[in-house]
């Protein structure tokens, strides 16, 4: 090959990696915020909140004040908050998450379960300082409704929110352990009759457990978005199956899952199955590989609205 194309071939590769450096950066500091309206049916008045997931101790804006404004700005009646706000890592410590919690609080009704780290960090308390307990604590003393394998009745409304916690054996990298829907209803009780259940569980893959035991609106996270998002062909069958969107196209798909999972069915996004709809968070931040691209850090909104009647 002539030296001057192995010159163009080297400033053509030069050109992407700085091109996908500043995609990561991007990604990893810019906060996109992806809106839902949801109908639900029976559903007596709009709910409008907002649902934080996978801080991994993040920090936009000093004290995450950046993020705190942003939040406010959508005037949400309610902040909730799916887990994984910290790591369990001993020593890598809880404030940025805290603080984002203290301001929120101020403004909002804020409820919040765990994800996998908090639920590590319960479950070894020596091996992480009690941290544990100190965050949950401080929350509380917050005003945060901390909720774990409980429910709550939204006021004013006719919605109970559920949030769920699986044993940490279901986040193991490689694995996908069995579960039965009820397992669910042993921990957490039936889905509430005559009501619209909304359920924070951390992990989505068990949406069909979630859908059996009666969910009308399922929030969860952990998977990140896939971490790198590619593009992909997505087809009616998996559609069927409430894995992928209706139809068949090209959307972008996330690659890999903190579980070491490739190719994850749910990656981020709206997923249904039956009457249950599913909003996946991308999640805010990173852990274990700090990488997003074509992945921005992610702010949902939801807005519940209840299903018009045709006259
Ligand atoms: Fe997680």
């Amino acid at each position: 090959m002539d030296n001057i194309y192995i010159k163009y071939l080297i400033i053509i590769i030069a050109v992407l990696m700085v091109v996908c450096i500043l995609i990561v950066v991007h990604d990893m500091n810019c906060v996109k915020v992806r809106k839902y309206v949801i109908p639900v049916a029976g559903l007596e008045k709009t709910w409008h909140f907002v649902f934080l997931s996978d801080l991994h101790n993040m920090s936009f804006g000093k004290n995450n004040s950046r993020l705190a404004a942003r939040i406010k700005k959508l005037k949400p009646d309610a902040v909730l908050s799916g887990g994984d706000l910290y790591n369990s890592k001993p020593g890598a410590g809880y404030n940025n998450a805290v603080e984002l919690i203290k301001k929120l609080c101020e403004n909002f009704p804020v409820y919040m379960t765990n994800g996998n780290h908090e639920t590590k960090t319960k479950l070894y308390p020596k091996d992480f300082d009690h941290q544990y307990e100190k965050y949950t604590e401080e929350l509380k003393a917050a005003g945060a409704v901390y909720l774990v394998n409980d429910y709550i009745d939204i006021e004013d409304t006719n919605i109970r929110l559920t949030a769920y916690e699986l044993d940490h054996g279901y986040f193991r990298h490689f694995i996908r352990k069995r579960l039965d829907t009820v397992q669910i209803e042993n921990v957490v009780g039936r889905a509430a009759e005559g009501k619209i259940n909304v359920l924070m569980a951390h992990h989505p893959i068990y949406l069909k457990n979630y859908a059996e035991w009666g969910a009308s609106v399922v929030l969860s996270g952990h998977i990140h978005g896939g971490i790198v998002r590619i593009p992909w062909i997505y087809s009616r069958k998996k559609a069927e199956r409430g894995e992928e969107k209706s139809g068949t196209g090209i959307r972008m798909r996330g690659i890999i899952a903190p579980m070491i999972w490739l190719f994850p069915i749910f990656d981020g996004g709206l997923f249904k199955r039956g009457n249950t709809t599913m909003i996946l968070s991308r999640g805010l931040g990173t852990h274990s590989i700090p990488v997003r691209f074509f992945n921005p850090c992610e702010l949902v909104e939801v807005v519940m609205e209840p299903v018009k009647q045709a006259h």
